[in-house]
């Protein structure tokens, strides 16, 4: 298998856009400013290509859009790309982060193999290390592609995009260089969480996803990883997860990462705690088949984790953390667990499973009544968990629930800092009694209606006392039509940014 995921690199240079040998020169322009100093060069250069493109409105800088133009050689680039940004009141650093992945996705585009992206008029005071953290972010997540399976391809990709941030100054350079290290080291991880759930069902089942993990945890300082497989899962009374996981042919694991910053005195422990479900057919309450293939998605918290974590240990962040990952298979089989059920969680909670394909709470209580048992007073768990809270926010942002509003604020703060936004909904003991058991202590599926907010009551219960905020996924598990305009179709990697800004902010 395996043929090749491209190649990105991102470095900053101080350069002159006019005199850099590069595939693509990319620069950004905001549609309400009507003077700049670099673009106005620029077109004097290139004959005034620029100011005829706007003239004739090919070219409005609408936010999201782009151009390439041809130089004939009157700069050292073949191409130069402008990238709208819109008006300049309202940009902010996703604007940033955006264009930067739209002048990278359309390099990959025309298999370009170098990318330079200018700034442009940016003032002296700005903060370009954060902004050369932003552009690399950028970079790489538009300049991904999934194509490890493609044998036989004709357009033939070039397999490496090597891509330089250039600015007049020096001392901006320098900065950029900072911000440039801190987010390719958030980027490349994002990127490997989008191809761990872009792999489909066949390929990445629990164990492979346990196996990615350890090599992970092998390979970065800090980090160690335990796993529970099926035999100890049982033998532990991992009920929730062995019951999801048991009938399918790819048996269930458990996923322990533990990241302890070197040196500092010992803190509390935070845990984040992700949804892996490999696949969701939906067990023997089965889906319907339209659209089933994309519940191979159903394990983006999971690589979430996985990955915030392998950053947290490169970045060094000053925070004690475990990363707890349910991994599992859902499908029906002999073995499979049935509607009707009653099943013992690790916490002893009994449940009733009124339907198996509301199995990721089944599989996430354990993982966070372990979180608990270790002694994290703060719990954080991401989950592709409902359809229902897809049809209340769109695919634009994931649904927020907590039980600490202090907590909220700051994933809310963390959401607007890495362009993963967020949205809260409501956490409530009216939905906590939709999931009161009768014959058990709990059920697993509330009334017809707010299922995302049943499915969140139900995991509160099990968090309590600690700290703890639910992140469901589902919406944002792959590319929304207005992302797929400057990003591969599939997985995103929700989450790996949000997180990471997160566990930043904590001291
Ligand atoms: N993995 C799904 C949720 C999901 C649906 C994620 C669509 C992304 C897109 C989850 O396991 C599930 O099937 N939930 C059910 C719950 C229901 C049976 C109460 C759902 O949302 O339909
Ligand atoms: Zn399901
Ligand atoms: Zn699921």
């Amino acid at each position: 298998m395996a043929k090749q995921i491209i190649k990105i690199d991102v470095k900053a240079k101080k350069a002159d856009i006019a005199r850099v040998k590069t595939d693509v020169a990319a620069i950004g322009v905001f549609s309400d400013v009507k003077k700049s100093a670099s673009l106005d060069s620029l077109d004097a250069k290139l004959a005034g290509a620029i100011s005829r493109l706007k003239k004739i409105g090919d070219f409005k800088a609408a936010a999201g859009s782009s151009i390439f133009l041809y130089t004939h050689g009157k700069i050292a680039a073949e191409r130069l790309l402008l990238i709208g940004l819109g008006e300049k009141k309202q940009a902010d650093s996703e604007t940033f982060r955006r264009a930067a992945a739209k002048a990278a996705f359309e390099a990959v585009n025309i298999k370009a193999k170098t990318l330079a992206i200018f700034l442009n008029d940016e003032k002296s005071n700005a903060d370009f290390e954060k902004l050369g953290q932003t552009l690399a972010e950028g970079i790489h997540f538009g300049g991904y592609r999934y194509d490890e399976f493609v044998t036989q391809s004709s357009d033939g990709r070039s397999g490496v995009l090597s891509a330089t941030i250039a600015s007049d100054s020096q001392s901006a350079v320098t900065k950029l260089s900072k911000g440039i290290k801190i987010g390719q080291i958030i980027a490349k991880a994002q990127n490997f969480a989008r191809t761990l759930c872009n792999r489909p069902g066949n390929i990445l089942y629990p164990s492979e996803f346990a196996a990615a993990a350890r090599k992970i945890a092998g390979a970065v300082k800090g980090l160690s990883c335990t796993i529970y497989d099926d035999k100890k899962l049982a033998a532990k009374k991992i009920g929730g997860l062995n019951a999801v996981g048991r009938g399918a042919t790819h048996k269930p694991r458990l996923i322990i990462l533990k990241y302890a910053p070197k040196g500092k005195k010992k803190t509390e422990p935070l845990a984040l705690v992700g949804k892996a479900i490999t696949f969701d057919s939906g067990g023997i309450s089965l889906k319907p088949a339209s659209d089933m293939h994309e519940m191979k998605y159903d394990m983006t918290g999971g690589a979430a984790v996985l990955m915030t974590m392998e950053i947290a240990a490169r970045l060094k962040l000053p925070v004690a953390l475990y990363g707890i990952i349910c991994a599992a298979e859902n499908r029906p089989d002999g073995g499979s667990y049935l509607p009707g059920d009653i099943i013992t969680t690790y916490s002893g909670k009994t449940v009733e499973i009124l339907n198996t394909d509301a199995e990721g709470r089944i599989v996430l209580c354990d993982g966070i009544h372990l979180a608990k048992t270790l002694k994290c007073k703060t719990i954080i768990d991401l989950a592709t968990l409902t359809g229902a809270c897809v049809v209340a926010l769109g695919k634009h942002k994931a649904g927020l629930f907590s039980n600490n509003e202090k907590l909220a604020k700051s994933i809310e703060q963390a959401a607007k800092d890495s362009g993963e936004p967020v949205w809260s909904l409501p956490y409530g003991q009216e939905y906590a009694d939709e999931i009161k058991g009768k014959i058990a202590d709990m059920k697993n599926i509330g009334s017809k209606w707010g299922g995302a907010c049943s499915a969140a009551a139900f995991l509160g219960e099990f968090a309590k006392p600690a700290v703890w905020a639910h992140l469901d996924i589902a919406p944002t598990m792959d590319a929304s039509e207005p992302i797929k305009k400057y990003a591969e179709p599939g997985s995103i990697g929700f989450g790996v940014r949000l997180l990471t800004e997160f566990l930043r902010s904590q001291k």
